[in-house]
């Protein structure tokens, strides 16, 4: 049986991991209204980890014996007055869902719950990914600083993602894309 703070630690996750969930999708919204289709592709792309990661919070509490209580979402960002503080704000909030996670940890870890290491080892080396991409990007956009053609080229290049296979938000999956 999970323990009662693990528990409530990682329903709250779940909440966090769909946030994320819909931030990514607003930041889809933007781009594609601003011609960037290909860093809205990449942002379908995170938008659908983050779903997984939920799901992964999910299955654990349920392999545990533990309720799953969804929450309500809180009413994210819907507006940006730049491209680069779209990719800033993706960087802070890989950096808070970092925060929430080393938080599962610290209680896991003084609860004795060994069962949670391994999928909460996965987050941690998840999030430093993460982390380090979305890094990447900013630093990328302040090198290119506002011209045309840097942000067209990057754009190209955050295209070139690849969709987890299956993906119900890939354009493909629904034939959107035909
Ligand atoms: Fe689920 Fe991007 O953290």
């Amino acid at each position: 049986m999970i323990s009662k703070k693990v528990h409530q630690a990682m329903n709250e996750q779940i909440r966090h991991e769909l946030e994320s969930y819909y931030i990514y999708l607003s930041m889809v919204a933007y781009f594609h209204a601003r011609n960037l289709d290909g860093m809205a592709h990449w942002m379908r792309c995170q938008a659908h980890e983050e779903m997984i990661h939920a799901m992964k919070f999910m299955d654990h509490i349920l392999d545990r014996g533990g309720a799953v209580k969804l929450q309500d979402l809180k009413q994210i960002k819907t507006a940006w007055q730049s491209v680069e503080e779209v990719w800033q704000d993706t960087l802070a909030h890989e950096q808070f869902i970092t925060g929430k996670i080393h938080g599962i940890v610290k209680t896991a870890r003084a609860e004795g719950d060994y069962a949670s290491d391994t999928l909460l080892n996965w987050f941690t080396k998840e999030q430093l990914e993460e982390e380090a991409t979305a890094e990447k990007i900013v630093r990328q956009i302040e090198m290119i600083g506002h011209t045309k053609e840097g942000l067209f080229m990057l754009d190209k290049e955050l295209g070139a993602r690849i969709f987890p296979a299956g993906s119900p938000l890939d354009p493909a999956a629904y034939n959107l894309a035909t």
